[in-house]
């Protein structure tokens, strides 16, 4: 069966990581026979240069013909002063919302090979094993109005964080439903305290809880949940949170497992293609010098292997793949920890590839 991948590289470093998860696809394809046909669309700065739009239709036509879409990264310092309608982040929402990508689903993920990476002590992160669903395609990113106004005479702005029930009802049922499978305990990040969106939030996490029993609901304002991830992250299973929250959060939690480089996502749709993407930008102080860490986007490759095509098998290769080259010692600069060789972006893709094979003359 012949599957169509959609490939939106984007800019700065979204180029060199999407690289490398292709190149794994590919070897994925040459060791289990698959038939994979990359398509790539334009996205971020680059197509605002080359066709005047962030999102150009084209792209679009490409993601909605595919099985899937895998993603790197948009924008960079060279757009940061241009109108938002011309901004590369603006791409990236867009798709966002033409895709229907609902939930985006960051899983933290524990390498013991990686203890020493990370700044936090060993105790803390040993075995932190937890997942972020972040709402994605509401709140303040989405709102109307969003401007400049004048408010009596003064210059002011506005930018507006709405829901509907129902957007919040499909992520929390979403989150429910992957705690069910876990450790079946759900953690609903808010700021009820101040906010109105939480607290319908908060109730809306309540009524989804009756149908789910066996789930234990808990609710964590969001400054408390900032600190709780560093003191105590093995408290966590699945974090359910509207879309700026899980933005926030999830930066901050890639620090538990060494890196931001090392982190996949998932974005989910409510009826066509899914996305896969790091949860890094751009990474504009690296980019073009072979620095990257591509593992975020092949840990996302391996996450459409198994969510967009059912490939369990061939997805834990790849996975498999990662972890021994990281017990090897290779290690890209975000990683190293201060380790004198530093592995560039070609030479751990090449790595991750070489294993993903030799694994095959090995079974
Ligand atoms: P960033 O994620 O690009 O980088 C933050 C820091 O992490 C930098 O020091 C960077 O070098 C490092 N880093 C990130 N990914 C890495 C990787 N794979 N390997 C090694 N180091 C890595 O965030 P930023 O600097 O705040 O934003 C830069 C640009 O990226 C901005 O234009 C922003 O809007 C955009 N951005 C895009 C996305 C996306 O496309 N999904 C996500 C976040 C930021
Ligand atoms: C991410 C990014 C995006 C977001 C930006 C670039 C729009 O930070 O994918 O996490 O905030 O969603
Ligand atoms: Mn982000």
């Amino acid at each position: 069966m012949k599957r169509n991948i959609a490939v939106l590289q984007g800019d700065g470093i979204g180029k060199e990581v999407t690289r490398g998860a292709v190149e794994i696809l590919e070897a994925v394809a040459q060791r289990y026979g698959h038939d994979f046909e990359f398509q790539y669309g334009e996205i971020g700065g680059g197509a605002i240069d080359s066709t005047g739009s962030p999102l150009p239709d084209e792209t679009v036509e490409i993601c909605k013909n595919s099985d899937a879409v895998l993603l790197g990264a948009v924008g960079g310092p060279k757009w940061d002063d241009q109108p938002a309608h011309l901004r590369p982040e603006r791409g990236l929402l867009k798709i966002r919302k033409d895709l229907n990508l609902y939930a985006n689903i960051r899983p933290i993920s524990y390498y013991s090979s990686l203890s020493e990476s990370s700044p936090l002590k060993k105790e803390f992160i040993e075995d932190v094993d937890f997942v972020i669903v972040r709402e994605l395609t509401g709140g303040l990113y989405f709102g109307k109005p969003s401007e400049r106004v004048e408010k009596e005479g003064k210059e002011a702005v506005v930018d507006t964080l709405f829901y509907q029930k129902s957007e919040m009802k499909r992520i929390i049922e979403l989150a429910f439903s992957l705690a069910s499978e876990r450790k079946k305990k759900v953690t609903s990040v808010d700021k009820a305290n101040v906010l109105e969106s939480s607290r319908m939030w908060r109730e809306t996490a309540e009524e989804i809880a009756k149908d789910y029993p066996d789930v234990i609901l808990e609710h964590m304002l969001v400054d408390n949940a900032a600190m709780q991830l560093i003191k105590n992250p093995k408290q966590f299973d699945i974090i359910v949170t509207e879309n700026m929250f899980g933005d926030i959060l999830s930066d901050e939690a890639s620090v538990l497992t060494g890196s931001l480089g090392m982190l996949p996502s998932a974005s989910i749709s409510t009826n066509g293609p899914n996305l896969y993407e790091p949860i890094h930008g751009s990474a504009p102080d690296i980019a073009g010098k072979n620095l990257a860490n591509p593992i975020g986007t092949i840990l996302s490759a391996a996450s459409m292997l198994r969510l967009s095509f059912g490939l369990e098998d061939e997805a834990k290769a790849v996975e498999q793949a990662v972890e021994t080259v990281l017990e090897y010692g290779l290690r890209t600069g975000d990683i190293a920890n201060g380790q004198p060789t530093i592995t560039s972006t070609s030479e751990m893709i090449a790595e991750i590839k070489a294993n993903l094979l030799d694994q095959e003359a090995i079974s």
